[in-house]
C-alpha cells in the first residue's frame, strides 16, 4: 500500500459499474491518490462484462451474488466483507454510485468506520419510500450517511437542499452515464442490418415482476400485430424471475405468426447494447440508466413505470411515463409509430442529464477534498 491517500471505489452491479467506470478511469490517472476498486459481485456475469469493456480490474472481488434475490443475505454478506477491507486499507474516502444494495451498504460500512462517503448520482427521489423497491430506500438511507454529494442535475441538488444538506457538500456534475456512453459510442460495433423498425425493450425492476411484466409482453405482442414493419429485441436480464415471464409470454411463436419478429437475447455487453440503442426506433424500458441514455441518442423512450426518479427526461419531452397497463403502452407507442411529427418532436429533445464530463468534475472535487496538496488542508466536511 502506498502513502498516497486511498480512494476506495465500490461497485457491484451492471449500472453502478458502468457509471463508475469513467470515474475510475480518471482517478487512475491521478498520481496524488491510490485508487482501489472493490467489486461486491452482487452481479456476476454482468459486472464482469462491464469491467472488461472498460479494462478495469478489481483489487478485491467478494463474489457475493445470491441465487435468489435475497436482500437481507446480500446486505449482510457485503457489509462484513467491506468492513474488513476498510479496516485493512484505511481509505480517505469511499465512493459508490446510485441506489443499489451495494451502494447503500458501502455508505453504511463507511459510516460505521467513520470514513467519509462520496455519493455519485446523489439526490434522485420519488415520493414513496418503497417505489421503486428497494431503491428509493437505498437512495434516502445513503444520503443520510454521505459526506460529499455529486448531484447529476439541478433538480437532484434541490432535493438534497430541501432535506437540509449543506450547500458546500453538494456539487452538480451531470450524470456519469453520459460520460460512459460517450466512451462506448466511439467503440460500439456495428450491429447486423435488420429490416424494419426496432422496438428495443428491457424490463427487470422488482415492482414489475409478475403481472406487470406479463402486461408489458402483451403490449409488445399487440404492437407487433398492429405494425407489420416492426420487430422487437429484448435483451433479458439474467434474473430467472424476469426471464421466466418473458420466455413464457414471448417465445415459441406466441408473439406473432412470424416468431422471428421477437428476439429474446442474452444481454449484450455495454458496447453491444449502445449499438442496439443507436439502431432502435423506439425504446421501451423500466431501466434507470437507459432512460438517461436514450435522449443522448435521439431515441424516444417509453418508461414502463408508474413513477420515475428521473423526471428531467419527461419534463424535457424526451421520455414518456407510460406505466405498465397494456392499453397505455400500446396507445403511446402507436402514436409515435404512426405519426412522424410526434416522433420527431420527442426525438429531437436535448439530453437533460449531462455533457459527458461529469467524471472530471467528480475526480477534481475528490482530490480537492480528500487529497489536497498540503496535508494541513485536508478536511472531511
Ligand atoms: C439490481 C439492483 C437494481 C438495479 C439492477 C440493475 C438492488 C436491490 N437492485 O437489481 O437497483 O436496477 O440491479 O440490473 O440492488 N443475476 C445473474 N447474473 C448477473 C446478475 C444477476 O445470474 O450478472 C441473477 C441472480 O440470480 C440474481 C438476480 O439475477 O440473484 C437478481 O439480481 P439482484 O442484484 O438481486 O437484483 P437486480 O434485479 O439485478
Ligand atoms: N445495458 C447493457 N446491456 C443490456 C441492457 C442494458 O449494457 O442488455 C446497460 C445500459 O446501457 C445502461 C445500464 O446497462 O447503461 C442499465 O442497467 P440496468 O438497466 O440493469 O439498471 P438500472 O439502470 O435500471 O439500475
Amino acid at each position: 500500500m502506498g502513502t498516497a491517500p486511498c480512494v476506495l471505489v465500490v461497485c457491484g452491479t451492471r449500472p453502478d459499474a458502468i457509471k463508475l467506470a469513467p470515474v475510475v478511469l480518471q482517478l487512475k490517472e491521478q498520481p496524488s491518490v491510490e485508487t482501489v476498486v472493490v467489486g461486491t459481485g452482487q452481479h456476476r456475469e454482468m459486472l464482469d462484462q462491464v469491467l472488461s469493456v472498460f479494462s478495469i480490474s478489481l483489487d478485491e472481488n467478494y463474489g457475493v451474488m445470491q441465487k435468489r434475490s435475497d436482500l437481507a443475505r446480500l446486505t449482510s454478506a457485503i457489509l462484513e466483507r467491506l468492513d474488513d477491507t476498510l479496516e485493512r486499507r484505511k481509505p480517505a474516502v469511499v465512493v459508490a454510485q446510485g441506489d443499489t444494495t451495494t451502494t447503500f451498504v458501502a455508505s453504511l460500512a463507511a459510516f460505521y468506520r467513520r470514513v467519509p462517503f462520496a455519493h455519485v448520482e446523489a439526490g434522485l427521489r420519488t415520493p414513496t419510500i418503497d417505489r421503486p423497491f428497494p431503491e428509493e430506500f437505498n437512495r434516502r438511507a445513503t444520503s443520510l450517511l454521505t459526506t460529499l454529494y455529486f448531484a447529476p442535475t439541478q433538480r437532484a441538488a434541490n432535493n438534497l437542499r430541501r432535506e437540509g444538506v449543506n450547500e458546500r457538500n453538494i456539487l452538480i456534475t451531470g450524470n456519469t452515464s453520459i460520460d460512459a456512453l460517450r466512451i462506448a459510442l466511439q467503440r460500439a460495433p456495428k450491429p447486423p442490418h435488420r429490416k424494419g423498425r426496432m422496438l428495443l425493450v428491457t424490463t427487470h425492476r422488482r415492482e414489475n415482476w409478475g403481472e406487470p411484466q406479463r402486461r408489458i409482453a402483451t403490449a409488445i405482442r399487440t404492437l407487433l400485430q398492429r405494425f407489420p414493419d416492426t420487430y422487437a429485441v429484448l435483451p433479458m436480464h439474467p434474473n430467472p424471475i424476469v426471464r421466466q415471464v418473458l420466455q413464457t409470454e414471448l417465445e415459441g411463436g406466441r408473439a406473432s405468426r412470424e416468431p422471428k419478429r421477437v428476439e429474446l437475447i442474452e444481454p449484450p455487453d455495454y458496447l453491444g447494447f449502445a449499438a442496439l440503442m443507436a439502431q432502435a426506433h423506439l425504446i421501451l424500458t423500466d431501466s434507470g440508466g437507459v432512460q438517461e441514455e436514450a435522449p443522448s441518442l435521439g431515441k424516444p423512450v417509453l418508461v414502463l413505470r408508474e413513477e420515475t426518479e428521473r423526471p428531467e427526461g419527461v419534463d424535457a419531452g424526451a421520455a414518456i411515463l407510460v406505466g405498465t397497463e397494456e392499453e397505455r403502452i400500446v396507445h403511446e407507442a402507436s402514436r409515435l409509430l404512426q405519426n412522424d411529427a410526434a416522433y420527431h418532436a420527442v426525438a429531437q429533445v436535448r439530453n437533460p442529464y449531462g455533457d459527458g464530463h461529469a467524471a472530471e468534475r467528480i475526480v477534481a472535487a475528490l482530490i480537492e477534498r480528500f487529497a489536497p496538496p498540503s496535508p494541513s488542508g485536508r478536511g472531511l466536511g
